[in-house]
């Protein structure tokens, strides 16, 4: 089984990042399990321009393969301007539209303050939602007090991750991938360049 840590943070420096590491670090304690952390910083992931995500080369589709490969995911995001990062959310412009079908999903964010915190549940598992994945109850949401000197420093959010990440890697285990609920909508791609 693999387990995907995803930080959608643009900073060199991410809290974010820090604590996605820290779920994914607990997955890796579980037997016959791989878990790694995909920083979309480090990744030229090309700006979404409508095309089939079939068709994307490159660093693009190397991302797109891990996320798709991936079993059960981890999904880390600051708090920009009440919602996730644009970089976030051009990951899953690029994403087939049934990359993480069936698939449990951690949540975690980021913010200055605990201001944002009810938007993991209107902004993060509507997105989740789209892809017919599972958001898992209790995401965890970190905000800067709880790091200091480039650690993060509260034992009650870094418990909270070891909780999120076994919660994750028990629904991977434990749930059938096909039980995806009825049939949505088919959306139809279309471009004006198509004949
Ligand atoms: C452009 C921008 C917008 C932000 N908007 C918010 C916000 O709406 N709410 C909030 O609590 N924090 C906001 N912050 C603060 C970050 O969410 C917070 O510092 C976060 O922990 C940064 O994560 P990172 O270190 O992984 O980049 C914002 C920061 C930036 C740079």
């Amino acid at each position: 089984m693999k387990v995907l840590g995803i930080s959608g943070s643009p900073s060199s420096a991410s809290k974010t990042l820090i604590a996605v590491e820290i779920a994914i670090e607990h997955a890796r304690s579980y037997p016959d399990l791989a878990a790694e952390v995909l920083n979309l910083r480090e990744h030229d992931v090309q700006f979404s321009d409508g095309r089939d995500p079939a068709t994307y080369e490159g660093d693009t589709r190397a991302v797109i393969d891990r996320v798709v490969a991936a079993d059960a995911l981890i999904v880390g995001t600051p708090m920009y301007r009440g919602g996730y990062t644009g970089r976030l959310k051009n990951l899953f412009d690029v994403l087939p539209n049934d990359a993480l079908e069936g698939k449990p999903v951690g949540l975690v964010a980021t913010g200055g303050t605990d201001h944002h915190f009810l938007a993991i549940e209107h902004e993060l598992k509507p997105l989740i939602g789209f892809f017919r994945a599972y958001a898992v109850p209790g995401a965890v949401y970190a905000n800067n007090g709880h790091f200091s000197a480039g650690e993060l420093v509260d034992d009650g959010v870094r418990h909270q991750l070891r909780q999120l990440s076994a919660t994750v890697v028990e629904f991977a285990r434990r749930m059938p991938r096909d039980l995806i609920g009825a049939d949505g909508p088919q959306i139809p791609r279309k471009s004006l360049n198509d004949a």
